[in-house]
């Protein structure tokens, strides 16, 4: 099985990934932990590509083909191999931040963001991808030193939250929004009673 978790700047994603491995670690059930972009040799050397400050000069083009070419790697390196073998796969984030920031936020396009990620995500879809759905006026944005994606405007981010709502109308039920408690524990909660549900996890 394969599980993404997407959602926009500072909404506690990077938290949420943390308890669920904490859940999963104490009930004994192995997965495999990844990033977007990154975890490759190779992802990793082009994640610090798009996230340096410094690379002002980048076009939006080279942008959404970088996080595609960090995607197609590590597909093929680890998320392939992993579900061939019948592992647990969590992604921390997909092709849907490809589409929301590059496609809605940077304004190319869903259509041709879907089509850059074709080859590179090879059929390989999650089962199911958890949205943790908090609006950037709502989220934690801002509480940490920015990247060059995290510099972007209120404007930007409006766009990628947009985005990521007009996905989960066209998923089909893949992408489930989870609305976070106040409290990170409840949020854990509902997450995994979700993934039960859904026979990914015990
Ligand atoms: P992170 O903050 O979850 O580490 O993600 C890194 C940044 O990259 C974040 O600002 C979202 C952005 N991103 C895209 O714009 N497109 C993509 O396809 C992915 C995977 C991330």
């Amino acid at each position: 099985m394969f599980v993404s978790f997407e959602g926009c700047e500072g909404v506690g994603k990077s938290t949420q990934l943390r308890l669920l491995k904490e859940y999963l670690e104490k009930t004994g059930q192995h997965a495999v932990y990844v990033r977007e972009p990154g975890s490759t040799a190779i992802s990793e050397q082009i994640r610090n590509v798009i996230l340096d400050k410094s690379n002002v000069a980048m076009t939006e083009m080279t942008e959404a083909l970088l996080y595609a070419a960090s995607r197609a790697q590590l597909v093929r390196e680890v998320i392939k191999p992993a579900l061939e073998k019948g592992e647990l796969v969590i992604c921390d984030r997909y092709v849907d931040s490809s589409i929301a920031y590059q496609g809605y936020g940077r304004e190319l396009g869903a259509g041709l963001i879907r089509r850059i990620n074709e080859p590179a995500v090879d059929d390989c879809m999650p089962d199911l991808t958890v949205f943790i759905d908090l609006s950037p006026e709502n989220s934690w944005r801002g509480h940490r030193a920015a990247d060059r994606l995290e510099q972007e405007s209120n404007e930007f981010f409006d766009k990628v939250y947009n985005g990521f709502n007009r996905e989960i109308e066209a998923s089909n039920g893949r992408i489930v929004a989870v609305k976070p408690d106040i409290d990170k524990n409840v949020t854990s909660q509902k997450i995994i009673s979700l993934m039960r549900e859904r026979g990914i996890i015990k």
